[in-house]
């Protein structure tokens, strides 16, 4: 076969591709901040695959190309670990943690120790080794002593460097990290496996055990998995640097994630307070945490402490509260929402799961409950995971008593006694009575009235149904109608809070086009696609009469949504119910496309804006939004890539990093003027 011989200008392209694509898929992945287009990149790339399918013998296993296409592997295999991965210590309280310091300080005879706190990430540790600064081999923990080979499954994660960036690149090193997914790309994935009929992954780091531990790694690559790294192994010929903060920052500068919450304390007390902030911020965050590693940040002081057979004696694992417990299954209610879907839900005997009182699970739909074959009276395990509604993961069947019997659907809809129609091979059943259905009219105008829709406060669940159960208001447009007298009537209302709601639904009558669009409640348009079509389109009436295929268009969109939005505005009684929202008021300012594409109409075009504290005069949703209509863009980390950082009340470490990366600081005043300005 004739294989072209590559010249010198064919190989200084192929390493400047590779050099570029490494760049721009460390700005995207790694720091969230891309610096090309997605499509440019995508060029880049296949640019590259072109060449390197033309002088195959220039393939190298750190070039970009390599991260997925290597053929299965037949079985694992073993890696013994050049140093364990050793297992940490757990605390549970904060007795225990004084213990801790208390005896460091005595085996160190010392009186003050500074220690680095850091998130206890819930996901797999791994051992990754680069020789001469390229990845060679990726390894489970397995027993600490040793592991799997995954190399080829690490490859496929795109925030590991195949190849080390920065300086100071040792010989040989050990980098060890956490595994782990996301909670959106975990529920994803169960949702995917649900429609397939397969079994779902009890938790995230479950779903990132699976995943890693394939021999296809083409599987692994379509899973999402993401690392955070803390910490060195072996290393030779390198510097090893003083401190584990140190050690941090120069994970960073060889481009590993290395999580953004870690933290100096130098004694408990500041310690304690940092747990407590990371509790809080628990739920907020995309993935999994168990608690705080605590460790002593002096690397010297570490190795005079040395290690117990199992765990360092210079680090402590703080876990949190438990979030799963056991209970008992006292009825099964079927839910209908907002767009007819019939939910399952355990009522629960009420228990406290990591510090919360559990009440109700969803059982997310009938296949679901007869998987897991779960029934009234059963003891059952449940979890709650972040801001998610608590789940049940198993029955435990030694508790379940004689002549319980299994669940099964109603065959017509609880709130209406419409038909109920199975959709999606059976998995979702839906009340066919549309608005007619109290259940979906009350779903309707409470997503209406949200937040993040009409955001009109004071309407909450209480009043919307004694609204609809009056047949004062039967859909959206009824509300615009309602007056003090009408609204004053209704039980636990009176002439005061009446005027007040009365008052907010004025206000909510001047939206915008995305805030509106969210709120019709079309099926599959969240906030994020209302946003996107009020972007392309700009104006309702030109998404009202455009097609699918025209929607299409938009590479987000496609064809299950775009049908739901065709036919949503198909409906006779969406369009009516649109022109009397119109008729009564409710309008938007139609952006004008030249306007908006004129530069000087945005003048923060680009500037990417970071928010620390509270702000007292609006939300932080509320000054992103303002932020966005200029121009701008928000992220939730600062980076020397971040233009300004908005600081308000009880600001968190973003403010010392700012100061550090000398990132020009806002006070709530002067973000105001810049607004204004
Ligand atoms: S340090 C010798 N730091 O927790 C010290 N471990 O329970 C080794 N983990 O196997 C661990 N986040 O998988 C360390 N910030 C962090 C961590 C962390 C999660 C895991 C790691 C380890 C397990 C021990």
């Amino acid at each position: 076969m004739f294989m072209p011989t590559p010249c010198d200008w064919d190989k200084r392209h192929i390493k400047e591709l590779r050099h570029l694509i490494n760049e721009y898929g460390y700005a995207y992945y790694v720091l969230d901040q891309p610096l090309i287009a997605d499509f440019e990149y995508d060029q880049l790339f296949k640019e590259l695959e072109d060449l390197e399918r033309k002088y195959p013998a220039l393939i190298t296993p750190e070039s970009p190309t390599q991260r997925v296409g290597a053929a299965p592997l037949k079985a694992f295999a073993k890696v013994q670990h050049k140093i364990p991965l050793r297992s940490l210590n757990n605390a549970f309280d904060r007795n225990e943690l004084e213990r801790f310091d208390q005896r460091i300080k005595e085996q160190l005879e010392l009186s003050e120790i500074c220690y680095i706190a850091e998130p206890k990430l819930d996901g797999l540790a791994v051992n990754l080794c680069y020789q001469g600064g390229i990845l060679i081999q990726g390894a489970t923990r397995g027993d600490g002593q040793v592991g799997e080979d995954i190399t080829h499954n690490i490859r496929t994660i795109p925030t590991i460097p195949l190849q080390l960036r920065g300086e100071n690149v040792p010989k040989f090193l050990e980098v060890r990290g956490e595994v782990y997914m996301p909670k959106t790309a975990f529920y994803q994935l169960n949702q995917e496996g649900k429609l397939k009929g397969e079994r779902s992954f009890v938790n995230p780091r479950n779903a990132a055990a699976g995943s890693l531990r394939q021999l296809d790694s083409k599987i692994t690559a379509a899973r999402s998995l993401a690392i955070f790294c803390y910490g060195i192994g072996e290393i030779e010929q390198g510097k090893i640097p003083i401190s584990q903060y140190r050690v941090l920052i120069q994970l960073k500068e060889w481009g590993f994630p290395v999580s953004p919450y870690s933290q100096l304390v130098c004694d408990i007390s500041a310690c304690w307070t940092y747990l407590e902030k990371l509790l809080g911020l628990r739920s907020q965050l995309p993935y999994e945490i168990d608690g705080v590693v605590l460790k002593v940040d002096d690397l010297t002081q570490q190795n005079n402490l040395g290690f117990t057979a199992r765990a360092p004696r210079w680090a402590i694992a703080y876990k949190f509260p438990a979030q799963e417990a056991s209970t008992q299954v006292l009825a099964i209610e079927v839910q209908v929402g907002r767009t007819g879907i019939l939910t399952p839900v355990a009522r629960l005997d009420p228990v406290s799961v990591g510090g919360v009182v559990v009440r109700n699970a969803t059982l997310h739909n009938e296949s679901e409950v007869q998987r897991k074959d779960i029934r009234v009276g059963d003891k059952v395990l449940i979890r709650r995971a972040g801001d998610v509604i608590p789940e049940v993961i198993s029955v435990i069947l030694e508790y379940r008593p004689e002549n319980s019997t299994p669940f099964a659907m109603p065959q017509c809809c609880p709130a209406c006694n419409s038909e109920i129609i199975k959709e999606q091979q059976g998995t979702i059943a839906r009340c066919s009575g549309g608005l007619y259905c109290p259940a979906q009219q009350k779903g309707t105008i409470r997503h209406f009235v949200s937040r993040k829709a009409m955001n009109i406060l004071g309407l909450g669940e209480k009043i919307t149904n004694q609204l609809i159960e009056l047949g004062l208001v039967k859909n959206p447009s009824d509300l615009y109608q309602l007056t003090i007298e009408k609204l004053s009537a209704l039980e636990g209302i009176g002439e005061k809070l009446a005027t007040r709601i009365v008052d907010r639904i004025e206000k909510s009558k001047e939206t915008t086009l995305s805030r509106f669009l969210y709120a019709l409640g079309i099926r599959e348009v969240g906030e994020t696609t209302a946003q996107l079509l009020a972007k392309e389109f700009r104006s309702l009436t030109a998404l009202m009469i455009s097609d699918e295929e025209q929607l299409q268009k938009i590479p987000e969109i496609g064809p299950v949504v775009a049908s739901h939005i065709v036919g949503f505005f198909c409906q006779n009684h969406n369009r009516e119910v649109i022109y009397k929202l119109q008729g009564g008021g409710v309008f938007w300012v139609e952006v004008d496309i030249n306007k908006e594409r004129n530069p000087n109409h945005l003048p923060l075009l680009r500037q990417i804006f970071v928010f620390t504290g509270t702000l007292s005069t609006m939300t932080r949703n509320q000054a992103k939004e303002k932020i966005q209509t200029l121009g701008g863009r928000v992220n939730n980390h600062v980076s020397s890539k971040t233009n300004y950082v908005v600081v308000g009340t009880q600001p968190g470490s973003t403010l010392n990093k700012a100061k550090e990366l000398r990132v020009a600081i806002l006070d709530e005043s002067q973000f105001q003027g810049l607004l204004e300005q």
